[in-house]
C-alpha cells in the first residue's frame, strides 16, 4: 500500500529517497524521506566517564515509552555502527529525549559518543524495544540497577511522577565509585518531593563516605534495605552477571521479577572444534570455533553483519539459517531446522552452517 502524500509522490517521481536524503540533508541535517534520525541538541557530563546527550528526533522516529531501549547508529570512521541505549528521559513536551552513555573499555560507539559526538551531529534511530515498561502502576517496587542499568529506572520514575502514579519504590543503585554515580541530583530532588521513593547507593570499589553501602548485591543487603521484599515487584537492570544474581536473590520472595541485562554472560568456551560457515549473500565461507557467538565470530573475520543490542532482544541481527545446527548461548537449546530464523548475537554454530548473510 502506498501511504505517501501527494507531495511525497510528486517528489519521489523526481528524486529517489536516497537522492532526496542527500540533498535535503544539506538544508537540514534531520530531513529525510523515511529514515528516523535525531540531532544532538545538547551534551552534558553526567558523571565520570558518562555523558548525557539530548536528542531531537525527526518525524519518522517511532514513539517509545519509559523503560524501552532504542538502537542508535553512528557513522564512525566511515562505518555505520549500532548499539542499544535505554533513554534516561523519554520524549517530553519539547519532543526531545536523552541518552546517558557510559564509555566502556574498547566500546567503539560508547567511546565515540562520549568523546566525539557534538551538538549538531545526527544519529540514526532504530525501532524501540523492551519489556520493562510502565505496565504496573501504583504498586510496590524494588529497582536494582548496576552501572548504566540506572537509565531506564530514572525514566520510569519520571514517567510515574508525571502521571501521578508513583507507587512505593525502593531503588538500589550500584556503581564502582562515587564519581561514577549518575543522576544523584535528580534523585535527591525526587526523594525530597516524594516520600514513597527511597534511593540507596552502593559502591563496590571504594569506601563509602555518605553512609552508602559499600558492597555487592547480597541476601543480607536486600534483607536490610528491602525487608518487605515479598510485597514488591522486583526489576533489575545491569550487566548479565548482576541481573542473574538479582534474579536468584529475589525471585522466590518478590511478587514478580523482571530483568534486563545489557551484556551477555561470560561464557567459557573451551571447544576448539572448527566449523565452516557459508554466507550466501556475500558468497564467502569462513571457519570459526564452534561455540563462539556467531556475531562476534563474523566480526572477528572482518564482516559487518547488522546488529544492535547484542543480547538477543532487538532482532536486528536475525538471519535465516538454510542448513546446520545452531545453539542458543543462554539456554543451550539446539536448532536443527532448515529455514529457521537465527539471532546471531546469541547463537553459536554446532555444525557447518549456511546463513543468508
Ligand atoms: S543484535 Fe539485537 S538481537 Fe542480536
Amino acid at each position: 500500500m502506498n501511504n505517501n502524500t501527494p507531495l511525497q509522490t510528486l517528489v519521489q517521481s523526481v528524486f529517489s529517497p536516497t537522492a532526496f536524503d542527500f540533498w535535503a540533508s544539506h538544508l537540514n541535517s534531520t530531513w529525510s524521506w523515511q529514515r528516523p534520525l535525531a540531532r544532538i541538541v545538547a551534551r552534558q557530563v553526567a558523571a565520570k566517564d558518562s555523558v548525557t546527550l539530548t536528542l531531537k528526533p525527526n518525524r519518522h522516529a517511532q514513539p517509545f515509552v519509559a523503560g524501552q531501549h532504542i538502537n542508535i547508529t553512528a557513522e564512525i570512521n566511515g562505518s555505520r555502527v549500532t548499539r542499544s541505549y535505554s533513554p534516561s528521559l523519554v520524549p517530553n513536551q519539547s519532543s526531545v529525549f536523552t541518552i546517558t552513555v557510559k564509555r566502556m573499555n574498547g566500546g567503539k560507539v560508547s567511546n565515540w559518543l562520549y568523546e566525539q559526538a557534538q551538538v549538531g551531529q545526527v544519529l540514526e534511530l532504530g525501532v524501540p524495544f523492551g519489556e520493562m515498561t510502565l505496565s504496573v502502576l501504583h504498586q510496590q517496587h524494588v529497582f536494582l540497577a548496576a552501572g548504566s542499568g540506572i537509565t531506564p529506572f530514572l525514566s520510569l520514575i519520571h514517567e510515574w511522577v508525571a502521571q501521578d502514579a508513583l507507587g512505593d519504590v525502593t531503588l538500589i543503585y550500584w556503581a564502582k565509585t562515587k564519581a561514577e554515580l549518575c543522576f544523584v541530583e535528580a534523585f535527591s530532588a525526587l526523594t525530597a518531593k516524594h516520600s514513597n521513593l527511597q534511593v540507596h547507593y552502593a559502591l563496590t570499589q571504594e569506601p563509602d563516605d555518605l553512609s552508602h553501602i559499600n558492597a555487592r548485591i547480597s541476601q543480607e543487603m536486600l534483607e536490610n534495605l528491602v525487608p518487605d521484599l515479598n510485597q514488591r515487584v522486583a526489576y533489575a537492570c545491569g550487566p548479565a552477571g548482576f541481573v542473574e544474581q538479582a534474579r536468584s536473590l529475589t525471585q522466590e520472595q518478590a511478587k514478580d521479577f523482571y530483568g534486563e541485562a545489557f551484556s551477555l554472560p561470560l561464557i567459557a568456551n573451551d571447544n576448539t572444534e572448527q566449523v565452516n560457515i557459508h554466507l550466501t549473500k556475500s558468497n564467502r565461507t569462513i571457519r570459526v570455533a564452534s561455540g563462539q557467538p556467531l556475531l562476534a565470530a563474523l566480526e572477528a573475520q572482518g564482516l559487518k553483519p547488522e546488529s544492535g543490542c547484542r543480547m538477543g532482544i532487538c532482532n536486528t541481527c536475525v538471519c535465516t539459517k538454510q542448513a546446520g545446527t545452531t545453539e542458543h548461548i543462554l539456554t543451550q537449546d539446539r536448532d536443527h531446522e532448515a529455514g529457521s530464523s537465527v539471532r546471531i548475537c546469541i547463537s553459536s554454530a554446532r555444525s557447518d552452517l549456511i546463513l543468508d548473510l
